[in-house]
């Protein structure tokens, strides 16, 4: 096994192991206390090549989160965390090891012995090897898909696998996956773009041939016909994570992998006659895979988007084929960002800002650039926005901004560092304040608020699944724990990932591991929910183990590229 026996200072010098395990020794002491956990011994041994790209990434600095900053305003902890916090590959703290290796009792709740039992017979096995888990193993109700493995899904699995050190399924996916991108992919008659990943892929069994076959879905099976936009991006993600948790970086050198990640990229850095650099999608193309009204710009798609093209940056040989993306890259995070930043963000100073909007202006010096219209502002949200807080809004586009708050857009936008510090403080403050509106009696609302009456008629075309708080529309969802656990530790606020994690503990075995909830604070389970939902269970499983061990949050969240920092200052609440 190699060693991490290098890193390098904000200024380019480089740093031996030694100090660098000092360093981590005392900020993950900081770190713990502020857990209330007792520390544990470090064991730095992986090697992590692929993030050594990014020097800003790799840089020590000031903490941007208050939480960790020290009386003196040195920083306690995040900084570092991505960079001299090893990861624990081989610490399994899962179902086979009730105790820690450290010999600390583990407060092991009795849901995760479950949980892991649920998740290892979820597991979807083609030619011996396991290549993914299933989306429920609920057979009571008509199977659907729910018997296939989806990306999206398997996400949460999968980092569950990693934190365990076990990352040889993660590997089949990825490598399962790609073999099926190179596909031909027709809907009807129309052929659809190479990079294309499956929403979903399942193993048949021919008992008398006895051989196995497998079968995906490009979206040609899926109800609306929507591609999946999400599944490359979520593909990519997990390539960078699985790299950054084994230290191995060949399987992101392969030369199918470094394929499968250009032709993701050549699909989304098209050109076209956008005037936006977000991404232009259908409804449904993502976690939300029904009409919600989130066609155009939605946060998810433009969040996700942000955080597999930085995961790219660092995932991508500087060959021939791949410098040109990474040039392409650049110059579209920093437009992406900016763009996101200033246009997409809604604090209270903004929200009286676009309450007092002129409209109609034409030229270049236009405030209103989208020709937003004061009265399209729903009555909703001058009660939701907190004083303190601020949040990505759902949707821009010309004359368009779609207000309502949505979970995985903002959660990804914390971790991937579209959000600067002060917003992702702010999007945790917003949280932290309407707790009851967003978390209610189970984590975590999807959206908010729901669509109802007239607007559900006209937005979801009468949708009967995704009637208001339910499902898509305001349901809660326990697999977006994970997400709320992650951006909670990244900025400082263990505490609140905590509390959700107790909420969800007091029901989410008892009620079988449902899909999601329904009602305004989710205290029923949702009217056609599945039971035993794998990433429900996989979803509490990463939020337990990243919680008992934080350094598991650098295979997820990325620190903050100085260079996509835009200039300008538009609103006095968010400096850059
Ligand atoms: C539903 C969800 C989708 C999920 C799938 C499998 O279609 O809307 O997000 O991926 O079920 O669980």
């Amino acid at each position: 096994m190699s060693t991490l026996s290098l890193d390098v200072t904000q200024n380019g010098s480089v740093k031996s192991m030694e100090s660098l395990c000092s360093a981590a020794e005392i900020e993950e002491n900081d770190f713990l206390r502020l857990l209330e956990r007792p520390p544990r011994p470090l064991n730095i041994e992986r090697h992590r090549s692929c993030d050594e790209r990014s020097l800003s990434e790799l840089s020590i600095g000031l903490s941007p989160y208050p939480a960790f900053r020290n009386a003196d305003n040195s920083s306690r902890f995040m900084d570092h965390l991505d960079v001299v916090f090893p990861l624990s590959p081989g610490r399994r703290s899962g179902f086979n090891t009730p105790r820690s290796q450290n010999g600390f009792e583990t407060q092991t709740h009795p849901m995760v012995a479950d949980a892991w039992e649920a998740l290892r017979r979820s597991l979807v096995y083609f030619r011996g090897l396991p290549v993914g888990t299933i989306a429920a193993l609920d057979n009571s109700e008509e199977n659907l898909n729910y018997d296939q493995v989806f990306v999206r899904d398997f996400v949460p699995s999968a980092l569950a696998f990693l934190m365990n050190g076990e990352p040889e399924i993660v590997k089949n996916f990825i490598l399962k996956t790609l073999r099926l991108q190179s596909w031909e992919k027709k809907i009807d008659r129309f052929q659809l773009g190479e990079g294309v990943m499956p929403a979903s892929f399942k193993v048949l069994h021919d008992p008398v041939r006895n051989t196995e076959t497998l079968m995906a879905d490009f979206g040609e099976s899926a109800i609306g016909r929507v591609a999946p936009v999400d599944s490359g991006f979520w593909w990519i993600i997990l390539l960078r994570a699985y790299t950054r948790s084994t230290g191995d970086s060949s399987l992101a050198e392969r030369p199918e992998c470094q394929k499968g990640m250009r032709l993701i990229l050549s699909l989304c850095l098209s050109e076209g006659f956008d005037t936006f650099p977000t991404l232009l999608c259908a409804d449904g193309c993502s976690m939300i895979d029904r009409r919600m009204g989130v066609y155009g710009y939605p946060i998810e798609i433009q969040a996700l988007f942000f955080m597999a093209l930085r995961c790219a940056l660092l995932l991508l040989k500087q060959d021939a084929e791949g410098k040109e993306f990474v040039e392409r890259i650049a110059k579209r995070l920093h437009a992406l960002s900016y763009h996101m930043r200033s246009y997409f963000w809604l604090d209270l100073k903004q929200l009286n800002d676009i309450y007092r909007y002129k409209t109609e202006e034409y030229s270049h010096t236009a405030v209103n650039k989208f020709n937003v219209i004061p009265d399209s502002l729903p009555e909703w949200i001058f009660d939701f926005m907190p004083t303190h807080g601020g949040y990505f809004i759902g949707n821009v586009g010309p004359s368009n901004m779609d207000f309502r708050w949505f979970c995985l857009g903002n959660c990804i936008a914390i971790l991937s560092s579209l959000a600067t510090p002060e917003q992702s403080t702010a999007i945790m403050d917003l949280i932290e304040s309407r707790w009851e509106e967003l978390v209610g009696e189970m984590p975590l609302k999807v959206c908010y608020p729901a669509l109802e009456s007239h607007e559900w008629r006209i937005i979801t075309g009468c949708d009967p699944k995704n009637t208001r708080w339910s499902y898509h529309n305001g349901g809660s969802w326990p697999v977006l724990l994970w997400l709320l656990t992650a951006a909670c530790i990244k900025t400082g606020r263990p505490q609140t990932a905590r509390r959700a994690i107790e909420l969800a503990e007091t029901r989410l075995l008892k009620d079988g591991w449902p899909e999601y909830y329904d009602g305004k604070l989710g205290r029923y389970i949702g009217k056609q929910a599945r039971k035993l939902q794998t990433w429900s269970i996989a979803g509490y499983l990463v939020a337990k183990m990243m919680l008992e061990d934080p350094s598991h949050l650098g295979m997820v969240s990325l620190e903050e590229d100085k260079q996509t920092k835009p200039v300008m200052k538009r609103s006095s609440s968010w400096t850059f």
